[in-house]
């Protein structure tokens, strides 16, 4: 039996990664440590709960005795670490949040980590592997040309998000380089699917065509970003946390670069389809607003290496995605009203008023 702590299983890529591991390896204990900020929802989560090897913890990665006592409690094999706060226009409204689960909670995880499993000297790390989720953010900004972020892509972060994934992926291989801990890193491109909080563009969008609210693009919409279905992404986290390479980076991506525009209009030509309205009749929902603040022009990832090394390739075709995304969110009203009550309404209100 092998132990699994898997951080922030409760938010969007960690709800599907956690759903996998516990239907495709019943011989592994799944222990899922979330705070349950507002982007971690048990609901999303439903169907594994009652499953004998997945424990949910409710816990701060950042409280350091917490993690000292599940590491020796559940005797932890192996730690995937997703935990953090994910949306950048929150990190330019509280940076100081930022810093401290992604920057400072990520060091506590891998202190806890380095304790336990080198307790009794460096033969302790053998078998043992600290698989760190991090983004294709940490590269910066590419101009409108056909070049790539690879492995080798200097760390250019822009944004206080970006910053602190940067800042947590050097934390990382510090403990590599310096400790010999067993680490492995992998940097996912832009993530669309089912469960992903309203506040990220395609999940944002959608709910607001289906509730006749503006659209709100930032600048002229003329940024690309390179989108990947929640499945592909947490194909790779489980083919590399199995088959990767100890001390590596692996970058992972759709090749599915999209103008924001562009995947707009697709978006809106989609659900006004699944909702029965005639074509064009969301598109004056279009509103261009104040462009984000630093705001990245292009991310476009190489994942050569994954394909080559693992064999890993993206399994679905954009349109294909969306379709299944749009539907699953126009399906799941429930959930977007319970997510999208309270604290969220707040935010709703001051990041958009006036923009
Ligand atoms: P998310 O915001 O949906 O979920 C984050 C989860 O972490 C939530 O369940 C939240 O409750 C939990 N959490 C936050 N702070 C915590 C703390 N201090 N202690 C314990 N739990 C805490 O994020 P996501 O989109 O699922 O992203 C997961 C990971 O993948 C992040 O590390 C992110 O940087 C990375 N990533 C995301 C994308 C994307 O497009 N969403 C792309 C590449 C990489
Ligand atoms: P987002 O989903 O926040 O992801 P990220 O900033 O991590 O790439 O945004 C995707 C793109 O959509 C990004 O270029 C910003 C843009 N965007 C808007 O134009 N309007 C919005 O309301 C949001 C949330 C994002």
């Amino acid at each position: 039996m092998k132990s699994i702590l898997v951080t922030g299983g409760a938010g969007f890529i960690g709800s599907h990664l956690v759903r996998v591991l516990v239907n495709k390896y019943p011989n592994y204990n799944i222990i899922n440590l979330d705070k349950l900020t507002y982007a971690g929802n048990l609901e999303n989560l439903r169907d594994v709960e009652e499953k004998e090897n997945y424990t949910f913890v409710k816990g701060d990665i950042c409280d350091f005795q917490l993690l000292e006592s599940l590491y020796t409690k559940y005797s932890i094999d192996g730690v995937i670490h997703l935990a953090a706060e994910s949306h950048v226009d929150r990190s330019i409204k509280d940076p100081f949040a930022f810093a401290q689960t992604n920057v400072m909670g990520t060091l506590y995880l891998l202190q806890a980590a380095k304790n336990y499993w080198g307790a009794n000297g460096k033969e302790g790390f053998q078998g043992k592997l600290f698989y760190h989720v991090s983004t294709d953010e940490v590269y910066g900004s590419l101009e409108l040309d056909n070049t790539f972020f690879t492995e080798q892509t200097t760390y250019d972060p822009h944004s206080p998000y970006s910053a602190s994934k940067a800042s947590s992926d050097h934390f990382v291989r510090a403990y590599s380089d310096t400790f010999g801990l067993p680490i492995i890193i992998s940097n996912c491109s832009n993530n669309y699917g089912s469960y992903q909080f309203p506040e990220k563009l395609i999940p944002l969008f959608i709910n607001n065509i289906k509730n006749n609210k503006p659209l709100p693009v930032y600048g002229k919409g003329e940024n690309v970003r390179d989108w990947l279905f929640v499945d592909d992404h947490v194909r790779a986290i489980d083919l590399i946390f199995h088959k990767g390479r100890k001390g590596e980076t692996y970058n992972i991506g759709g090749f599915n670069e999209w103008k924001n525009i562009d995947l707009i209009k697709i978006l809106i030509k989609t659900a006004d389809k699944q909702l029965g309205r005639a074509p064009g009749t969301s598109d004056s929902l279009i509103t261009y607003v104040t462009d984000r603040a630093g705001h990245d022009l292009r991310y476009a990832i190489d994942s050569s290496k994954l394909h080559n090394e693992l064999g890993w390739s993206p399994s679905l075709q954009f349109e294909e995605g969306i379709e299944k995304t749009v539907k699953w969110y126009l399906e799941n009203e429930e959930w977007l009203k319970r997510v999208t009550s309270g604290e969220y309404k707040k935010y709703y209100t001051e990041m958009y008023h006036n923009r």
